[in-house]
């Protein structure tokens, strides 16, 4: 069964993703948002996270370490860590990630591939302690991965955390189930800055239907906005 699935995010009044650019307010500095934003990822209480390769490659910055000798290894999946408590996963089609270690923050490592990526890439990732789902075609099935996850990992409360690609197409797709929004007061207000959802030139217009569930003043000036998420 699908996972129950929150996009969880921090954008300012203005909708932007890089909280670098945005301006500065006598009600906190952006280490204060920070950590409420991770305050209300644990009590959101996610068994795993997911976030594309580039908000993932933030976090790990390891150089490619092929194996010099590497086995047969498993075109399908790896599970490094059965039962792992919790879970951090990124959608890597084209095996550009690398990591130093089977978890990112305290949370296992999952990392879900595109069909093309060489078996030396997947051998790095075994010999690192990472777990792989290899995807059957070159655009993720996003229903499909979420089924897989939760059948061969267990993985039942997911929580997107951007960039905006990733929360975009799991919009787009109908996978989420609710939306969890962090606004700060601050602007970006450059022309065209990216914003937190972004769904190519289509959009979500016609994709989403979004009812208010409720919402916190919390301190640093942040306010909690949470919304159902069902199909139009
Ligand atoms: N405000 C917030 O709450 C928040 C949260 C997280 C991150 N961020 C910021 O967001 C920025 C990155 O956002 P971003 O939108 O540029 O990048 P991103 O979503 O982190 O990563 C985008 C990449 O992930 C892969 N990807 C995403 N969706 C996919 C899909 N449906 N199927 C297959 N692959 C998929 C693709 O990798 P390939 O390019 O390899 O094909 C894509 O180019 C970072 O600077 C980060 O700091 C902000």
């Amino acid at each position: 069964m699908k996972p129950y699935v929150i996009c969880h995010m921090i954008s300012s009044l203005d909708g932007g993703l890089h909280p670098s650019r945005w301006s500065k307010s006598p009600d906190g500095v952006r280490g204060d948002w920070h950590r409420v934003y991770e305050e209300i990822h644990q009590d959101l209480a996610g068994d795993a996270w997911i976030v594309g390769r580039v908000t993932m490659a933030e976090m790990s910055k390891a150089e490619p370490h092929p194996p010099a000798q590497a086995g047969a290894v498993d075109r399908s999946r790896h599970v490094a860590a059965p039962g792992a408590e919790s879970y951090g996963i990124a959608l890597d089609p084209g095996g550009k990630l690398h990591f130093n270690a089977g978890d990112v923050g305290g949370d296992h490592a999952i990392v879900v591939l595109g069909p093309d990526v060489p078996d030396s890439h997947l051998a790095e990732l075994v010999a690192d302690g990472v777990s792989y789902l290899v995807s059957d075609s070159a655009e993720f099935d996003l229903g499909t991965v979420l089924d897989r996850l939760a059948s061969e990992f267990g993985i039942r409360r997911l929580l997107i955390e951007g960039g905006a690609g990733i929360c975009g197409s799991f919009f787009a797709a109908g996978l989420v189930d609710e939306f969890s929004l962090l606004v700060a007061p601050a602007l970006d207000g450059r022309a065209g800055h990216q914003t937190i959802v972004e769904f190519g030139e289509v959009g979500l217009a016609d994709k989403v239907r979004l009812t208010f569930s409720g919402c916190d003043a919390l301190r640093n000036g942040l306010v909690h906005l949470r919304y159902a998420v069902t199909p139009p």
